[in-house]
């Protein structure tokens, strides 16, 4: 997660994080160079904005890397002709700033004798950096990934060898990475280490590959093997050993089979992109609340001296503004309106000038209507706050601060990694706001602190939990016509959201509200079997929404409720219930309870034989008006 600021001064301290694909390749003979390219081609739904390759070849690095989709950079720098027999290859992702020839991947240390490749964020780089300009090391890039070159390069001065130099370096980093790299002066191994990010092994003959996905090695060796969280491994052409981080004991480790085809493991193994996409939530929400406070500070400010706050967007982008406005309501104390982009001129443009702050959320950083809105906003001299999924998008250009949700290509057009994300986000602002304005005490810092740390287990816990369950419900529900979504409070944002998702997905028309609002006309529509999914969660709202349920209950509908493990109010009156963790802070029960909704427009579509990968008629980036 990175964020970048159009002052100068914030700009030099950026920092790149991204969702990337790397590659390795060590071989008994032969040239490492188009192994490399072919894998860096699989690899590209991983990122795509820069390259680049080494190898070691006579005791140096050969370097090629530049801005670009990989055909482009091939065609101009032919980097699948580098010669050697080892070599790492990357391909990126930016998320923090304007992809760069600077910031691509190989990044070397002060010699070029050592290079690295690197999928993750390093959290802690900022303070490494100054310690390594303090020992005399050069760094050219913006990215956190160069100082783990100096860091190793440093190690090495203590004749250790890379395998050692690497793990010291290891033991120095905190955050997430899978890292990968050569040296000049040990031509014939790469030396690999993972924590939280992707890293699998592709055992050969005579060659051995490293890559972030099983398909970028895949149609030369089926035999691979999986690296664990603080694993190490050094490869040469005939071996590969594992070894632990910690102690630098090794790991005894069984090779396995691959049986995917090439397209099953480019989605992960799932059948689609998104459900591989919903099932990435645990790790792209971690990534997400990984922004560095000091960009938070930025945005906070801006909006501390606002006299007015819009928060604009489109689709599922406005949904997450939406449950955005509780929280800078409840924690900020501070008003914040939201509005659908298409309807903010018109609706707004009279009230907006130089004190108004927007913030702009958008994935793509393209949406038509978004960027118009935006415009016509800065034309009335407004501050632009962005949070987008894509550096380099029109979004961050048009924007006076922007933050990458760091999320990763979204290959689903349904959002779904991309909105729990923006939710994480919006919400550390709000929280960042709060602090600033003394409005929340350190118990509920604490709090939640506490609950962002435990959102990922949350989440994968509920896919465990509920994937067979939600199942079951759309075999259920499959010949339902129509649905409607109801919740109070923060919820109401979630079943939003959750409609959404099954209205463009299963082209079924659906309906959501606030709870409280459903007897002022929708109850009408209500009959003996007619499907009413609550998000109940027990907060505030809660003992109003028993209520709602009976109204529903009373005219015979159908009752799929999302409560939580203790529920034992709205689940007696449910005629389906979906399991929810117990005490995820209420502000942060979007990002956990959207997931089985998620599912469930997903089971939905593919139950009546659509594909939900690609809806009919929509885009991903909708540039129209
Ligand atoms: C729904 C969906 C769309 C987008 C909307 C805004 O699943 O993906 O509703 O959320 O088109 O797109 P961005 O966030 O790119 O501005």
């Amino acid at each position: 997660m990175l964020i970048i600021t159009s002052a100068n001064s914030a700009k030099s301290r950026l920092k790149a994080r991204r969702m990337c694909g790397i590659s390795g390749v060590v071989l008994t003979t032969g040239e490492v160079g188009p192994l490399l390219l072919d894998s860096l081609k699989r690899l590209e739904y991983r990122g795509y904005d820069s390259v680049g390759v080494a190898t070691v070849v006579n005791g140096k690095i050969l370097l090629k890397k530049d801005i670009g989709k990989i055909g482009e950079v091939e065609s101009k720098l032919r980097i699948g002709e580098l010669s050697g027999t080892t070599g790492i290859g990357h391909t990126r992702w930016a998320t923090h700033g304007a992809p760069s020839r600077e910031n691509a991947h190989p990044h070397t240390d002060c010699n070029g004798s050592v290079a690295v490749v690197h999928n993750g964020i390093i959290e802690n780089f900022m303070e490494l950096k100054q310690q390594l300009e303090a020992a005399g090391h050069v760094l050219r890039s913006r990215t956190d990934t160069e100082v783990v070159a100096h860091l190793v390069e440093e190690n090495l001065k203590l004749k250790i060898g890379l395998v050692e130099a690497v793990r010291r370096a290891a033991l120095k980093l905190t955050g997430a990475y899978a890292l990968a790299f050569i040296c000049a002066d040990e031509p014939e191994k790469i030396v690999c280490v993972r924590k939280e990010s992707p890293l699998v092994i592709g055992v050969g003959s005579g060659a051995n590959y490293l890559a972030s996905d099983i398909p970028a090695f895949l149609p030369r060796t089926r035999t691979a093997l999986l690296l664990e969280d603080d694993e190490m491994a050094v490869l040469t052409c005939n071996q590969v050993l594992v070894m632990k981080v910690e102690s630098g004991e090794v790991v005894a480790r069984e090779p396995f089979t691959v049986e995917w085809s090439v397209e099953t493991a480019t989605k992960g193994g799932f059948p689609h992109f998104m459900l591989k996409e919903i099932y990435e939530q645990p790790l792209t929400v971690r990534n997400a609340l990984r922004t560095q406070p000091i960009y938070l500070e930025l945005m906070a400010s801006a909006l501390s001296r606002a006299s007015r706050i819009f928060l604009l967007a489109c689709g599922t982008s406005y949904h997450a503004c939406v449950a955005a406005t509780y929280g800078f309501a409840n924690l900020a104390k501070v008003e914040v309106t939201p509005v659908i982009a298409s309807e903010f001129i018109d609706a707004y443009g009279a009230l907006v000038d130089k004190d108004t702050v927007v913030l702009t959320v958008s994935q793509s950083g393209e949406t038509a209507d978004t960027l118009t809105a935006v415009r016509g906003a800065k034309d009335r001299g407004a501050t632009i706050l962005g949070l987008t999924n894509v550096m380099g998008s029109t979004l961050t250009r048009l924007s006076d601060v922007y933050i990458g949700q760091n999320s990763g290509p979204e290959r689903g057009v349904a959002a779904t990694k991309t909105f729990t994300a923006q939710y994480a986000v919006l919400i550390k602002i709000a929280l960042t706001l709060a602090r600033k304005r003394n409005t929340v005490g350190s118990a509920d810092l604490q709090r939640f602190e506490d609950g962002f740390n435990q959102l990922p287990q949350w989440i994968s816990g509920t896919l465990s939990s509920q994937k067979d369950n939600v199942r079951r419900i759309v075999e259920k529900n499959s010949d339902k016509i129509s649905f409607c979504f109801l919740g109070r409070g923060i919820s109401v944002a979630t079943a939003l959201e959750g409609r959404l998702k099954l209205l463009e997905l299963s082209y079924l028309p659906a309906i959501a509200y606030p709870a409280g609002e459903s007897k002022h006309g929708f109850i009408s529509v209500v009959e003996e079997g007619y499907p009413v999914i609550f998000v109940a969660p027990q907060d505030e709202a809660y003992s109003k929404i028993i209520g709602n349920v009976m109204e529903m209950k009373a005219r015979h509908a159908h009752i799929v409720s999302l409560v939580e493990g203790n529920d034992d109010q709205v689940a007696p009156l449910s005629d389906e219930v979906i399991q929810m963790p117990s005490a995820v802070p209420p502000l942060l029960t979007p990002i956990v309870f959207i997931v089985p909704l998620q599912l469930f427009a997903y089971g939905m579509a593919v139950t009546k034989g659509y594909d939900p990968d690609f809806p009919r008629n929509l885009a991903k980036s909708v540039t129209v008006h």
